[in-house]
């Protein structure tokens, strides 16, 4: 049983006066929650803020980046270690906007994972293609490739805490959400090539999320597939009212498929 995970990813939105404006909001309507993991990705800024004040409940929070070496001279980024000093549990790792805006390579996000890993971070690792590449019938294509890059020397005794997030990149911020079959048919290729990788005991346990316009009003028909384990939610996740919606509305109903 892979217990689902929705995940808020706040990208560059949130002051920590708003992000704890939210979590005072968020954390008594989620208090009595336990069918999803829940964890928010708040900005640099209001991490180590939004630690403090999940502390003791059951939504946890991470880092939307990180290095993947523990200290050097480079400016502007945070290593692993950092941010296990501040009880930091999760960080996203190859989400799209970084490899469009911040250049991430195959290569890095490969290196990130091992890094998330080796400090006891729970590793969000996304991949996704590309309107283009669908349309060109390169989809199998490309998330082959980006998940045999992430987890290249990864070892399987050690790839337990992965998650992987779906997110084409034609879905993101955009209102076309995936339609349940076509993020299936995606999990269901990424599914077998951890299993090439790291061995189907692992593949079966991995969780994957989708991602890209999920919102309270379409979580529940993904979430029918029991190829899904969970969302990773932009916009939708920074009110908190329609956040607590959706994640209520995403328990699972599986109308009878396995
Ligand atoms: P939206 O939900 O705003 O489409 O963003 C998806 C996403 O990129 C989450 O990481």
């Amino acid at each position: 049983m892979r217990k689902p995970l929705i995940a808020g990813n706040w990208k560059m939105y949130k002051t920590p006066k708003e992000s704890l404006a939210f979590l005072n909001e968020f954390l008594p309507l989620m208090s009595d929650h336990t069918a999803h993991d829940i964890t928010i990705f708040p900005t640099m800024s209001s991490l180590g803020y939004v630690i403090e004040a999940v502390k003791g409940t059951n939504v946890s929070a991470g880092a939307q980046t990180m290095h993947w070496l523990n200290e050097g001279p480079y400016t502007g980024q945070t290593s692993p270690t950092m941010l296990a000093s501040i009880n930091c549990t999760h960080v996203l790792l190859g989400h799209s906007e970084r490899r469009i805006y911040a250049n991430e390579t195959d290569d890095m996000v490969n290196w990130k994972l091992k890094a998330a890993l080796a400090h006891d971070l729970v590793p969000i690792v996304c991949v996704g293609e590309s309107q283009e590449k669908r349309q060109a019938g390169l989809t199998e294509a490309v998330l082959n490739w980006q998940i045999a890059c992430a987890l290249n020397g990864v070892r399987s005794e050690y790839a337990a805490p992965i998650v992987i997030a779906y997110e084409p990149i034609w879905a993101i911020g955009t209102g076309s959400v995936a339609t349940p079959d076509q993020v299936s048919e995606a999990h269901g290729i990424i599914r077998r090539e951890v299993a090439a990788r790291l061995g189907q005991h692992r593949a079966d346990a991995i969780r994957i999320l989708y991602g890209g316009s999920v919102k309270p009003e379409n979580i529940a028909k993904l979430m029918v597939e029991p190829e899904i384990d969970g969302a990773l939610v932009g916009g939708a996740s920074l009110d908190a009212k329609s956040f607590a919606q959706l994640i209520h509305n995403s328990v699972r109903n599986t109308g009878g498929k396995k």
